[in-house]
């Protein structure tokens, strides 16, 4: 059995009453069909702040015969309840409550956040947070505007199509961005008249379980939104195994992407996968450097380099190769890391000691390849799952710290020769999530945008995400596209009616 947490160790240093009492209130339980229920084992589990490894609440441990109450709860809501037959203007009006609440709940929503995941308080509050609450009130916009056609057809038929929900949908997110990631799998999803049933990452499940509050509190119709906290194998793999859940939706590992569309097979569901990238981020010697050097170093850094597009390889061509490491030094000498809860702090620890094992090991691995540290490269002394932002120099794209993905603050810079080069070599890997290309030279700006093998390309910026554009990956990096119109393809389906005139 796993001891009663200490919240005033864990916690500590947090501000918002209603996190302390949030944290106090005993273990957290599942959300089946309207009601917060302890999982059918009695299990449960420890999430821990990372910051200073101390047990912040215990969480349900759900399983397979806990997925499956959900499913039939989420079954019922979809097939009986009202939420699918719910006119858009109403489900609209929902959809804005919930960005109404996040937004009321925000500063105690990302004191939560920065808590469970360790990042800096004031980057949740001002980008995961807000940025949750924008996506449902983009999708509120959509509920209004999901359109059927009528088809020219033969004058004895009347011909149209209609778009309609897919049904119960299992959404697995990761810990990176918790909150944002729910909202980024349940805005649409409920947008388009589904039911949902989502499992947050086993690291970080807080929000996700306040969120799941939110929406009881605001009325949801019960089973519309179930939430299964817990672990991959066990409650991941069942909701990917699950004979009756129609969608599947994951954010996460590659490695796993292949697990859940292998498990969708069964029944065959539809399945969408947002999966890692090892983004190449081009600067040639005409970009504006004081732009491109900050820019450059948060697009690895931020989040302690856990994001999926991170531009963790920088290609710098050749002959301001020196002068480029130097500068992205300098000012990562300014990247404060520490305490998150510190208004002065830029980068957090990692999210688990897993991640921290994970990273270090890479730092090893880097230097036995022969690459060469600037700046960092190792873990920080102390209480905390810390590791130094870390900058590696003389980095040739074959090494293993260029090819796979390490989630973690550290950057591979990779000279090339001109344009040709860049783009060869920012391709010659397996993903294809993001890429930057910074140059004043508007024209090469547009052609290597079109050269690049990505989802997203930024051109003389890093990092932009907007719901309101298709988020998603080229090659291994997944398939499917979410945010934008596109997340409504994810969670419709299109029939057609003939009627005999
Ligand atoms: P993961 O892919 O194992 O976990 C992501 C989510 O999938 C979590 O909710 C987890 O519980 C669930 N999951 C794990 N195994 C599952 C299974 N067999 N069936 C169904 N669901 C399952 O990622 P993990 O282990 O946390 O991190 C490993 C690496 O994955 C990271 O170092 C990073 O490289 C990558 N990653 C990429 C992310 C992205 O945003 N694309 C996010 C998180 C991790
Ligand atoms: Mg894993």
């Amino acid at each position: 059995m796993a001891a009663t947490p200490s919240v005033e160790i864990a916690a500590r240093g947090a501000k918002q009453s209603a996190v302390l009492e949030f944290l106090k209130s005993g273990p957290k339980k599942l959300l089946i069909g309207g009601k917060w229920v302890a999982s059918k084992s009695g299990k449960t589990f420890e999430t821990i702040n990372p910051a200073n490894e101390e047990v912040l609440a215990l969480v349900a441990e759900g399983d397979k015969a806990d997925v499956d109450e959900a499913v039939k709860a989420a079954r019922k809501a979809f097939e009986e309840g009202k939420w699918p037959k719910l006119g858009p203007h109403q489900r609209a009006r929902f959809l804005f409550k919930i960005a109404d609440a996040i937004d009321a709940h925000a500063d105690e929503l990302a004191e939560l956040e920065s808590l469970d995941n360790g990042k800096p308080l004031s980057q949740a509050r001002a980008i995961d947070v807000p940025a949750a609450a924008e996506t449902f009130r983009y999708y509120a916009g959509w509920c209004s505007k999901i359109y059927g056609e009528t088809n020219p057809s033969d004058p004895s038929m009347f011909n149209y199509t209609l778009r309609e929900p897919v049904g119960v949908c299992g959404q697995i997110i990761p810990w990176n961005f918790p909150l944002l990631m729910a909202a980024w799998k349940v805005a649409p999803a409920l947008a388009c008249g589904n039911t949902t049933i989502l499992k947050p990452a086993e690291q970080t499940p807080l929000t996700a379980i306040r969120l799941g509050e939110l929406l009881c509190e605001l009325g949801l119709p019960d089973g519309v939104f179930n939430l299964i906290t817990g672990f991959g194998p066990g409650a991941g793999s069942s909701i990917a195994e699950h004979p009756d859940i129609d969608k599947v939706a994951f954010t996460g590992s590659a490695e796993v992407g292949r697990l859940i569309l292998h498990a969708s097979e069964g029944n065959l569901k539809k399945v969408s996968l947002e999966l890692g990238g090892k983004s190449p981020n081009i600067i040639f010697p005409d970009a504006e450097m004081e732009a491109a050097v900050p820019n450059a170093m948060m697009g690895v850094f931020y989040n302690s380099g856990q994001v999926c597009a991170a531009g963790t390889r920088i290609f710098v061509q050749r002959d301001i190769y020196d002068n480029f490491v130097e500068q992205l030094t300098k000012y990562t000498q300014g990247m404060t890391m520490g305490d998150p809860l510190d208004p002065k702090t830029k980068m957090g620890p990692l999210v688990s000691k897993e991640q921290f094992d994970k990273v270090k090991g890479y730092l090893d691995i880097g230097r036995k390849e022969g690459a060469k540290v600037t700046i960092g490269g190792e873990a920080a002394a102390g209480k905390g799952y810390y590791v130094k932002p870390t900058i590696f120099v003389d980095v040739n794209n074959d090494m293993r710290i260029a090819r796979e993905e390490i989630f973690g603050p550290v950057a591979a810079t990779i000279p090339f020769k001109d344009e040709n080069d860049a783009v060869f070599q920012g391709n010659n890997t397996t993903y294809g999530l993001a890429a930057a290309v910074w140059t004043r030279d508007v024209g090469r700006a547009h052609k290597v945008a079109r050269a690049l093998k990505a989802g997203t390309v930024w051109v003389n910026c890093y990092g932009m995400v907007d719901p309101i554009s298709p988020f998603g990956g080229y090659k291994q990096s997944g398939f499917g596209r979410e945010l934008g119109k596109y997340a409504v393809d994810l969670y419709t389906q299109v029939k057609t009616v003939f009627v005999k005139l």
